[in-house]
């Protein structure tokens, strides 16, 4: 009997270890925001408080903000900018790019990621756990996907605009931008980590934390 639980535990650890979110377990469960998550999910808004509204979000409509240091801006619509995306384990970014400007490297621990471009030329790439670099310019219609945790960037290297709209399954992927995550941490990593790693001297690291406004 043992043997048997052992064997079972043994065939389904696969599927445990690489599950997304959680499957739903009813229709929806409207976010109250207000309450702290359990597990992930936020407990749910009373049913008789759900409305039409509460199912769709305009939140990505408006062009981002792209006035800063990389001329780019994401606008999050996930579980905690529409909190009907709760326990549905989906989400979606809009992703507006200044001329010249770069989505910077970074990875979502949680999803993977499927994106479309809107308008402009873009160009995408995303390197894998071997340090190999894939990566293509691409206009509007087409499609990219980037594994989940792999690091990946989107430039701008057109004249125009750029909007892209990205897709996750996750309600929250989660993003971990190297450079912040190196540079601009609180408290700070200690310099003599950071120097040795890049085998630099202490100036380089502190100019690269003053450039990055740390
Ligand atoms: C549900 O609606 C009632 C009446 O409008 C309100 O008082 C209450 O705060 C709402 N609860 C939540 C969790 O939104
Ligand atoms: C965009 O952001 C910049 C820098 O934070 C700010 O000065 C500017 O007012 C913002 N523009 C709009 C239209 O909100």
């Amino acid at each position: 009997m043992a043997a048997l639980l052992c064997m079972v535990v043994f065939l389904l650890a696969p599927f445990l270890s690489h599950a997304a979110d959680p499957d739903p377990l009813m229709d929806f469960c409207v976010a109250d925001l207000g309450s702290s998550p359990t597990f992930a999910n936020f407990p749910c808004k009373p049913a008789s408080n759900v409305t039409s509204e509460d199912f769709f979000f305009d939140g990505l409509m408006n062009e981002g903000n792209t006035s800063n240091l990389f001329g780019s801006r994401v606008t999050p619509g996930n579980v905690l900018t529409f909190p009907a995306l709760n326990m549905l384990g989906i989400s979606m970014n809009r992703v507006d790019l200044a001329p010249n400007g770069l989505n910077p490297p970074h990875s979502h621990p949680r999803a993977s990621e499927s994106g479309v471009v809107i308008k402009g030329r873009v160009l995408v790439g995303f390197v894998t756990t071997g340090n190999v670099f894939y990566s293509k310019v691409l206009g509007p219609g087409q499609m990219f996907v980037i594994p989940r945790g792999l690091v990946h960037f989107q430039k701008n290297v057109g004249e125009n605009k750029v909007v892209i709209l990205t897709a996750f399954n996750s309600q929250n992927a989660g993003a971990v931008v190297l450079s912040t995550t190196l540079f601009d941490t609180n408290p700070s990593i200690p310099g003599h980590v950071l120097t040795q790693n890049f085998q630099v001297d202490s100036s380089i690291i502190n100019g690269i934390q003053s450039n990055l406004g740390s």
